[in-house]
């Protein structure tokens, strides 16, 4: 029976954070530090131990690149003493045979406990939840969502700052592709945290996730297009990648790349207590120099997944539970407004729903005025016209 001062996950799917209130989340926090304290990470003690043989499996869907989420998941399960199977690219699994998505996820769901799917399509992570009868957990689906980066995000900010409200936190790069700002900013909003926005005009965050912010907190995130504007004022800086392989045609990609590097002058003018984020992998965006700065924090951000992902596998699978009752701040998300879609339904071509044809079309609405029409897989605008993607790599 579940106590008062507790939450449960037990059996449920996390696709976005929209999926947890602000108290699961804090919670997670919190079974993330027990777990992180198991492993000895960030302790100069021993650790404690682990918890010994799990008979539960986890699955791994990878139908793209990932060498931190796909790894950190597979060390939590086993730290947890559980086991692992899966794919780690598209080409060793049945879609290169044309096998739907839904029809992968039922078999693997059939041989796992608890699956963890990333793939190039938006919407594709909640097609897995749809048809799979084990908890699923998104581990990044096109541009949309990387619900567990956000959690490992908000894990550094939660160890090093020891709070989740009150910060201001720069999200800078392509806030256009980045799936892992298009999670971390409302998030970081409904926690009772203000977000900037520093990106070339090119790369701007999406209208959809704007109004994510507002929704949260009722104030638009500054926008500004050079670091040195704002970077006095942070709390914690997020650099991103140039999502390259989200861009519509290599000219497009090629216009951008390279706009933005931080670099030890620009550093200079930040706080002493500022912390370097980035959910890497990095390429140019921050200069090398800068690792050797004691606000550089990636690669601490980057141990912490672990003790995330161990915390939330344990709670989906019914293992543990979450502490609640502390930090009761931050806000949930409202329930949205469903409509039928379109006549031509999506017209994102990396939607999910142009691979998987037995799904249907459908809209929802993001508060605003007027509010603003987005697919429900995808979250692209419905008024948006989605130029035709050249095949490039
Ligand atoms: C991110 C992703 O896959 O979205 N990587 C990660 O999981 N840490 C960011 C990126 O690829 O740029």
């Amino acid at each position: 029976m579940q106590r008062k001062d507790e939450l449960s996950l037990t059996g449920r799917s996390v696709t976005s954070l929209e999926d947890l209130s602000a108290s699961e989340i804090v919670g997670l926090m919190h079974l993330a530090d027990d777990m992180a304290k198991a492993i000895g990470l960030g302790t100069d003690h021993e650790p404690e131990g682990s918890p010994g043989f799990l008979d539960r499996i986890l699955g791994l869907l990878f139908f793209e690149p990932s060498t931190r989420t796909r790894l950190s998941f597979e060390a939590a399960m086993l730290r947890l003493g559980g086991s692992c199977i899966g794919f780690a690219e598209a080409a060793s699994s049945s879609a290169a045979k044309g096998e739907s998505i839904a029809d992968t996820a039922r078999i693997v769901a059939s041989y796992a406990d608890v699956l963890v799917v990333r793939h190039p399509l938006a919407g594709a992570a909640r097609v897995v939840a749809e048809a799979a009868d084990v908890p699923v957990i998104n581990a990044g689906d096109g541009t949309r969502a990387h619900p567990t980066q956000a959690l490992t995000d908000l894990f550094l900010l939660w160890r090093r700052k020891e709070r989740l409200d009150g910060l201001t936190v720069g999200l800078c790069g392509d806030l256009k592709y980045g799936r892992t700002v298009h999670c971390l900013a409302p998030v970081l909003a409904r926690l009772g945290s203000r977000v900037m926005c520093i990106s070339p005009p090119a790369l701007r965050m999406p209208e959809v996730t704007l109004r994510k912010v507002v929704e949260a907190c009722g104030e638009r995130p500054r926008e500004v297009e050079h670091l040195a504007e704002v970077i006095g004022e942070l709390d914690a800086l997020y650099v991103t990648r140039v999502q390259r392989e989200r861009f519509a045609s290599l000219a497009e990609f090629e216009r951008v790349a390279g706009s933005y590097v931080l670099t030890p002058e620009l550093l200079s003018a930040a706080p002493q207590g500022m912390l370097v984020m980035h959910p890497l992998p990095r390429v140019d965006e921050i200069a090398r120099e800068v690792d050797a700065d004691p606000r550089a924090a990636y690669f601490e951000q980057a141990a912490g997944g672990v003790p995330v992902r161990m915390a939330l596998i344990a709670a989906v699978l019914g293992l543990q539970k979450l502490p609640a009752g502390r930090d009761l701040r931050g806000r949930d998300v409202p329930q949205r407004v469903r409509r039928p879609a379109d006549a031509g339904g999506c017209p994102n071509p990396r939607c999910v729903l142009a691979h998987e044809p037995a799904l249907v079309s459908e809209a929802i609405e993001i508060a605003g005025d007027p509010p603003l029409l987005v697919c429900s897989y995808c979250e692209q605008p419905f008024t948006q016209t989605v130029l035709a993607m050249e095949t490039w790599t």
